[in-house]
């Protein structure tokens, strides 16, 4: 795979804007010819295009089989600018871009149980599994961990949507209202894990479930922003398609030094998390530093993130 990226843009509208806490905003989008926006499953996102050289994913966050999207959007503050923006200009009636759903984030419906837990904006992405775990009449349970209720969006819908199966912890209430996947991970042996949030609430989530013995692929999970240390030794890339060769100095990326010598490379949030930049290894050992590919994936050293990894050999060979 050279890309994972669709270059089809759709046109869409802003159909409605809720500021639903002081920090989130949920916007809702429909085609803006009027047809049904093309499918999507449970974890997905989109792409959207918040200026010319800025793209963002967001994760959908309504039931699946919906023709409209809906997206719940932090403002935050730590943001390279696509939330600030997004927040500060998108308001109801506006035009935007966006591209088709894709999935890297899928379900597996065949489960004995799910266990969502969504972290602070992390919860998008459990909304729309919950919902599909729902209409499939599968036993699951949603946690939603925020610092406190009024920092928490879709409260009302997910009591009314999800009743009993939707568990609220908040930082402020006290350790007693604090989460335990370890404990909850063990009570069910047949459980599948999913966690979206914050890098560091996701690791250590992460960690409880692999600490109460669920499989790797029994663990899902999205990161929608990481710290990334990006830097090593020098190392050379020759790009086959392109059939030109960098060098990547000690504090460069692939990316960097590729799109400094004329090769068109496609990324987006650029710290290993979304995978646009994804791109197939065709000889040579990567050192991967990416959040996106699975530990079985970096395993097989035939795929690389060309913003963020690194060589472990002298030179790569990739197919860009
Ligand atoms: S640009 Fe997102 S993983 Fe590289």
């Amino acid at each position: 795979m050279t890309s994972s990226i669709d270059n089809t843009l759709i046109n869409a509208t802003v159909t409605r804007r809720e500021d639903q806490t002081d920090e989130i905003a949920v916007f809702e989008l429909s085609s803006a010819d009027g047809s049904a926006l093309p499918v999507f499953e449970a974890g997905a996102h989109i792409d959207v295009v918040v200026a010319p050289d800025l793209v963002r994913q967001y994760s959908l966050s309504n039931a699946p089989g919906e023709t409209t999207y809906r997206l719940g959007i932090l403002n935050d503050p730590n943001s390279r600018g696509g939330s600030r923006q997004i927040h500060a200009e998108l308001e109801a009636g506006a035009a935007i871009q966006i591209s088709a759903p894709r999935n890297h984030f899928p379900l597996d419906l065949n489960a004995e149980h799910s266990l969502l837990i969504g972290g602070g904006i992390g919860i998008t992405p459990m909304i729309a599994m919950a919902y599909a775990l729902k209409q499939a009449d599968k036993s699951f349970e949603l946690h939603y961990c925020t610092r406190s209720e009024h920092k928490a969006a879709f409260l009302d819908e997910l009591k009314r949507e999800f009743g009993e199966q939707l568990v609220l912890h908040f930082d402020d209430a006290g350790e007693d209202q604090r989460i335990d996947p370890k404990t909850l991970a063990a009570a069910r042996p047949g459980t599948h894990l999913y966690v979206c949030g914050p890098s560091g609430f996701m690791d250590w989530v992460i960690e409880q479930g692999k600490a109460a013995g669920l499989p790797d692929n029994q663990i899902h999970f999205e990161y929608f922003n990481a710290e990334v240390d990006i830097s090593g030794e020098a190392f050379e890339v020759y790009a086959e398609a392109s059939d030109i060769t960098v060098q990547v100095g000690p504090s460069e990326s692939i990316a960097t030094a590729l799109k400094a010598a004329g090769v068109k490379v496609q990324m987006s949030c650029e710290e290993g998390v979304c995978g646009t930049c994804i791109c197939d290894v065709i000889e040579g050992t990567p050192d991967h530093r990416d959040h996106f590919l699975t530990d079985e994936e970096k395993d097989d050293n035939d795929q690389i993130a060309l913003c963020c990894s690194r060589a472990k050999s002298s030179r790569l060979v990739v197919d860009i």
